[in-house]
């Protein structure tokens, strides 16, 4: 067979090869069966110089033309397994949380919730949550608040023009009573979250704050578990010399009702003996009677307290209003 006449037939069977090599070494070794020191396209160029003088410039550009071409698509194929070489071997999960955030960190806020939720998982708590937008039932009837209490002024309270009365929730005691309608007992929840307030800002006020409800419910539950409970989870948030004191006050929804003053060597520093700090108590009757829980059977505690107050507590802020204004050089310190 003539030279021309064998290059095309070779043309597309180191094509067809170059296809056919699936990883980077059986590339190279069809490279080498083609245009090595002993590849057939390299023998047919050897053959070249039999030809006769004046065939040997045409034959000659033919073959340079497809060997050109046999090039561009050794280096094509190249890349392509290179590519697929790079890939994972396993099974990629792309949702993965990176090691790192990549850029900022979380609101001091965010970061002191996240460590009173960690305290409270420790002791067996899990978290729940319920909406902002409450009804008057869930935010003060289910809780024994009467329908005359200032609580529940428009004064104080933010309500949402409809007949139905919305509200924006003023605590998020709203919880105990939604997760209650909803388990069998026991229960062991805290709830971070977001309440609203008319109140005018100032440095200890502002209309949105965020609280920690706590509820636990089972049999024979005291106001001693309460306490230990309340101060273990103090103390791993702020600190070993952390103090409480449980004075007598009034909640509609425990019965006794308890308020928590607070100090440590901060407390002292701000020149004062004692914070108050949260409210709490043992889960009134009624309110079991209200859910469908038999209070002669079940017993429970519950508190609720601010969040921002520990965080200023803990940072040694004195204006609750930094925490809102994403200052970034206030942002910056925590
Ligand atoms: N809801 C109260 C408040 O916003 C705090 C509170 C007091 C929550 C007593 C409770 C409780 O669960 O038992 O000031």
């Amino acid at each position: 067979m003539s030279l021309l006449a064998q290059l095309d037939p070779l043309k597309a069977e180191a094509l067809a090869a170059l296809a056919a090599a699936t990883d980077l070494p059986a590339l190279e070794h069809t490279k080498g069966a083609l245009l090595g020191g002993d590849g057939k396209f390299t023998a047919l160029m050897k053959q070249l110089g039999t030809l006769p003088k004046e065939e040997r410039p045409a034959a000659g550009k033919a073959i340079n033309a497809v060997k050109a071409e046999l090039e561009t698509a050794l280096a094509n194929r190249r890349s392509e397994l290179e590519f697929k070489a790079a890939l994972p071997k396993e099974p990629t999960d792309w949702t993965l949380p990176g090691r790192r955030r990549a850029v900022g960190k979380l609101h001091p806020l965010t970061q002191i919730t996240d460590d009173i939720v960690k305290a409270f998982r420790k002791v067996g708590f899990a978290v729940a949550d319920g909406p902002e937008i409450e009804d008057e039932y869930h935010c003060f009837d289910a809780l024994n608040t009467p329908a005359d209490h200032p609580a529940r002024d428009s004064q104080d309270t933010f309500y949402l023009a409809s007949d139905k009365r919305p509200l924006l929730r003023t605590h998020t005691s709203s919880v105990q009573i939604r997760v209650m309608q909803s388990q069998p007992p026991p229960i062991r929840i805290i709830v971070p979250g977001r309440v609203y307030r008319r109140d005018n800002a100032d440095a200890t006020h502002n209309p949105t704050f965020h609280q920690i409800e706590g509820l636990y419910v089972d049999r024979n539950v005291t106001v001693g578990d309460l306490k230990g409970t309340v101060e273990a989870v103090f103390k791993d948030v702020l600190g070993g010399d952390v103090k409480l004191r449980f004075r007598p006050h009034y909640f509609s929804y425990t019965e006794p009702s308890l308020e928590i003053d607070f100090t440590n060597a901060l407390v002292k520093k701000l020149g004062k003996d004692w914070l108050e700090i949260a409210g709490c108590g043992m889960v009134h009757p009624q309110v079991f009677e209200n859910v469908g829980y038999d209070p002669e059977v079940w017993t429970g505690w519950a508190f609720g307290f601010g969040i921002e107050r520990i965080a200023m507590l803990r940072y040694g802020i004195t204006d609750i209003r930094l925490f809102y204004e994403n200052d970034v050089r206030f942002l910056r310190q925590f």
